[in-house]
């Protein structure tokens, strides 16, 4: 069920230069997110924005009742968040779209390919396939080690690997190019660039691996009214927003072969 609610901002952690978290709640019972789900935040005190921005829902703690944020300074909407400090408020309209697969059997493996500001969404699917018993191994990548953000969190729920195009960290060159990513797998999620997921749709395909991606199509109203997101998969149109982000490849040949 969606809900409109006033969040408080409970902490503010800045993450680099051009990262930072918030960590939210209302003081009431949360909905129950589920990974890959996104939030779209209402941008106050910032005249030139005047859509609501998505955000992944990047951690939940429901003993606490919150939910963490994480977000990369792109633009106005992103910049004026970042100047939130703790205490004040945030109007968000959550739980949106339809996140990532979660039951998978015990012991399998699953590994979790991140870029960017694609790397919110997967640490919340990390902490929930850990809870199951799944064997994941994340691999994060950017240009360099600072555009990667909270990565070594990642480690407590697997094997954490890292790649950066300048050989900053990790192996040098791109998250397809590491090693772990061309081991066996049951499953294979991935959130960043465009070109980088659908690189890793593409080898998945190949080897016969089930893999999901989740996508950031630029969106306006979130729940399907505006089809401003519409993405061409081998099943018609279908809204970023209501029907993903999240997306199973086996219905996306035409949007990764090209
Ligand atoms: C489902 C979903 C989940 C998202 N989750 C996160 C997240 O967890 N953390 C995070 O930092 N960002 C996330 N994004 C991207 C985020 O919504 C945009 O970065 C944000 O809306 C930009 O707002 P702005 O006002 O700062 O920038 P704008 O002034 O609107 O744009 C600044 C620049 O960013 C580009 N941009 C804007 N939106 C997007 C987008 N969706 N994808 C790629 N480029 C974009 C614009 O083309 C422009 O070049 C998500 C997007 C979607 C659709
Ligand atoms: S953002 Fe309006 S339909 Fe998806």
């Amino acid at each position: 069920m969606k809900e409109i609610h006033d969040f408080t901002v409970l902490e503010r952690h800045r993450l680099g230069e051009s990262y930072f978290s918030l960590v939210l709640g209302h003081g009431a019972e949360m909905q129950s997110v589920a990974p890959g789900q996104f939030v779209e935040v209402m941008v106050e005190g910032e005249p030139k924005v005047m859509l609501r921005r998505p955000i992944s829902v990047h951690d939940v703690n429901s003993e606490r009742g919150t939910l963490t944020l994480l977000v990369q300074i792109v633009g106005n909407g992103t910049r004026r968040l970042s100047q939130l400090v703790e205490g004040d408020r945030l109007n968000i309209v959550y739980p949106l779209g339809h996140g990532f697969t979660t039951d998978l059997p015990t012991g399998s493996r699953a590994v979790l390919v991140g870029g960017g500001a694609g790397t919110a969404p997967l640490f919340h699917l990390g902490k929930v396939l850990c809870s199951k018993g799944v064997d994941c191994t994340v691999i994060l990548g950017g240009r360099t080690e600072s555009l990667i953000p909270v990565s070594d969190a990642f480690a407590a729920f697997g094997r954490l690997c890292i790649a950066t195009d300048d050989g900053s960290r990790g192996h040098h060159g791109l998250v397809t190019q590491h090693p772990a990513f061309a081991e066996a797998y049951d499953m294979v999620y991935t959130c960043g660039p465009t070109p980088m997921m659908k690189a890793v749709a593409r080898s998945a395909a190949e080897r016969g691996i089930r893999c999901e991606v989740s996508l950031e199509n630029m969106m306006a109203c979130g729940v399907g009214a505006c089809l401003c997101c519409v993405t061409d998969t081998d099943q018609g149109h279908r809204c970023v927003c209501k029907d993903g982000p999240v997306f199973d490849i086996s219905t996306m040949k035409k949007w990764y072969q090209c």
